[in-house]
Formats: C-alpha cells, structure tokens, sequence
C-alpha cells in the first residue's frame, strides 16, 4: 500500500510500504476512506516530538472501513464505515475505567499514554491501518453523516468539547473567551453552545480566523494584536472578567492572557500543547479563586458528539475548507502549512 512515512525533521514521502496485518486478537485493519492533517503532524514534522521516528507512518485521524478483524472483537466487523479516534483505549484498565482514555495502560505504543497512531505506532495517512483495541476505539458510522463532517470527530471536535469546554465548566449565562482560533478553539467554541453560555468571545491575532469563527457561533471577536485588547474584552462582561477563559494555542502568551480576564471564581482551560515553560503569577491568582485545568484529549465524548453531529446540531462539516484525493497528501500538507494564505482550516484527503 501507499502511506505518508516519516522520514526525521523535515521529511516526509508518500511511499510504497507493507500492507498492515493484525497483530493482536483486539486488533482491526481499517480501508482509510478519510484522513485529515492536524497541527500536531506539523510539530511532528519540525522534529518537536522526538518520540516519533524515522519511518513512522503519520496520523491519527481518520474514517474508513473495516476489511479484517481479529478474532476477539466483538463488536466491529468487516464492512463497517467507522471513525478512528485519535486516542486508542483498552477499555478494561484503570484509567480506562474512568473514562481516562488519554492515559490507557496497555501496552500498545507506550503504556500510560492513549495517543500513539501516527506517533508510537503507524497511522491514518495511509491506504489502510491496524487499530488496535477496536472494541473501544473505533466508532461505528450511521448513514447521513458524511466522510469529511465525521473525521472532525477523530480528535478537535472532542478535544475543543472535553479539555476546553467540559473542564472549564461552561455553564448557562457564562461570557466565555476562547483564545486562538485555530480549528481546537473553533471546536471549543463550536461546543461551548451546549453549556449556554451568554456571550462567546474569539481572540486571535488573524481577522480571517476572527471572521472564520462566527460561523462556528462566536458572538463577539477581538483581535489580540490590538494594544486595548484587554479592554475591550472586558467591555464584552459586566467589567469583572469572563467565567471561562480557554487557551487553545500552547505559547506562554496565551495562557497568561486567560489569567489576566478570568473572574475571580472563574476556569481557565488549557487545551495548547506547550513546548516551553509557562510562568503562573500565582501570588495574584491565589486569592481569587481561578481553578485552571490541563488535559490530553480522551476522546471519552465522542459517541455523544456524534450524536449532535448526525442531527446537525454542531457546524462539524464547516471545518473541512480544502479537498484532497488520498495521493496529493504532499501537496494538502503545503496548503496546510500555509493556512494564514491560504485560509485552510482543515484539508480533507478521500482515497
Ligand atoms: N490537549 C489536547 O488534547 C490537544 C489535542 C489537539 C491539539 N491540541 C493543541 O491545541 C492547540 C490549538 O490547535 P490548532 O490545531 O487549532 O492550532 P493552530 O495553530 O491551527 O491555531 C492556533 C491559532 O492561534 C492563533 N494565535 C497564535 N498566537 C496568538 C496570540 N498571541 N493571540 C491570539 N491568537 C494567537 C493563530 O492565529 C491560530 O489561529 C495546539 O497547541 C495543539 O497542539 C491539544
Ligand atoms: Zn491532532
Ligand atoms: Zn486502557
């Protein structure tokens, strides 16, 4: 089969490979019918994440169909149209228990860490990949929703919904800002209208990602480039702060922004994956009562996101601005690359 290997920092080539073949009994071989690329395989590719190496196949979103499974799944089988999630969970260990994907036990990739497609072991960017514990990481598929909506589903629509807005608590009434509005702050923006809150505030650097976001329901958008942004951020609550305040870019900057317009009592949510120290200004924030979360997406919220996703009640397909077929994978990562030019949010690649 063709799949996109890895070849250190810098490289990468759509290559001929070995087809997967089933290694453990939990194991399915999934037919890649859609794959996606994520701001991750871009770090991957700086050589950010060292613990991927030289031919790794990349990626960790996906939808496809199942041609093989081993003899003890239970309930896949050949022929079914399934989303791949992002995270792969045993389903029986501790942390699995609890609903801690992110942190599964088993020893598949590296045990203690959910994430390993395209990382610990090969990934979606190929023709076909092996998924393994596929009783519980593959998501059955029902008719009417689409390919290119449903791989939004793999990994930003619950990590937006579980480490943005499921941990910073959005409830009825919040003014909620979500910094960066990459496709993660859209997704976190896009779910926060199941809390209710009264007021959705995008923050960025980029007008086009500004203008991208009140289709995902922002109701306000403040541009961080401005020295008054702060003020008029402010301006947008009853003066004392906004109730959540999610981080959803992985700079320092960022993260400090969101502890200087939380409310006392409020949550700042850190969805960014940070690279390099962040300093916490604990000796203002002590005395009022911020309660600041962190997380690896778990993908825990999946089935219940897919059910809003197939009633058309989240804008999932609006994601997807840039098609692909599977072989021009290269050439999806360069526009990908470029998405201040070229307006990409998420490029969809169908074999
Ligand atoms: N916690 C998890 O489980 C998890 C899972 C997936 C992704 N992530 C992380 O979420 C973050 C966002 O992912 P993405 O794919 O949307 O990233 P992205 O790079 O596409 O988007 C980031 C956005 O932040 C904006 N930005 C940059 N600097 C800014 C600043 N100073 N002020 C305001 N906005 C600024 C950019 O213009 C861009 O629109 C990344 O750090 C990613 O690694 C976390
Ligand atoms: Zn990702
Ligand atoms: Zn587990």
């Amino acid at each position: 089969m063709k799949a996109l290997v890895y070849h250190g920092p810098g490289s990468k080539a759509w290559q001929d490979v070995p087809d997967p073949t089933i290694l453990r009994p939990t194991d399915a071989i999934v037919r890649i019918d859609t794959t996606t690329i994520c701001g991750t395989d871009l770090h991957i590719l700086k050589g950010d994440v060292p613990a991927v190496t030289d031919g790794r196949i990349l990626g960790h979103e996906g939808v496809g169909t199942i041609t093989e499974v081993g003899p003890g799944v239970q309930s896949m089988a050949v022929g079914d149209r399934v989303i791949i999630s992002c995270v792969s969970a045993c389903g029986t260990c501790a942390f699995c228990r609890r609903g801690l994907y992110a942190h599964c036990l088993a020893d598949e990739g590296a045990p203690g860490l959910g994430w390993i497609l395209g990382h610990l072991i090969d990934g979606t960017q190929a023709e076909y990949v092996r998924v393994p514990f596929a009783d519980s990481s593959l998501h059955k598929l029902p008719d009417g929703v689409d390919d290119a909506t449903a791989v939004m589903l793999s990994d930003i629509l619950p990590t937006g919904f579980e480490i943005g807005v499921r941990y910073g608590k959005v409830s009825p009434g919040d003014v909620v800002a979500v910094i960066g509005a990459g496709p993660v702050g859209l997704a976190s923006i896009a779910t926060a209208a199941l809390g209710g809150p009264s007021r959705v505030i995008a923050v960025d650097l980029d007008a086009n990602r500004l203008e991208q976001a009140r289709h995902f329901g922002a109701t306000d958008t403040v541009r961080s480039s401005e020295s008054d942004w702060r003020e008029q951020l402010l301006g947008m609550t009853d003066g004392l702060g906004v109730d959540v305040a999610i981080e959803a870019v992985g700079i320092p900057a960022t993260f400090t922004m969101c502890t200087q317009i939380v409310r006392p009592g409020g949550h700042v949510a850190n969805v960014g994956v940070h690279g390099s120290p962040v300093e916490l200004a604990l000796q203002d924030l002590w005395i009022h009562d911020i309660t600041i979360t962190t997380g690896l997406v778990s993908t825990s919220t999946t089935p219940m996101l897919l059910r809003l996703v197939a009633q058309h009640k989240l804008p999932a397909g609006a994601f997807a601005t840039h098609s692909f077929d599977l072989d021009e994978i290269e050439e999806a990562y360069d526009v990908f690359s470029r998405a201040a030019e070229t307006k990409a949010l998420k490029v969809v690649l169908t074999r």
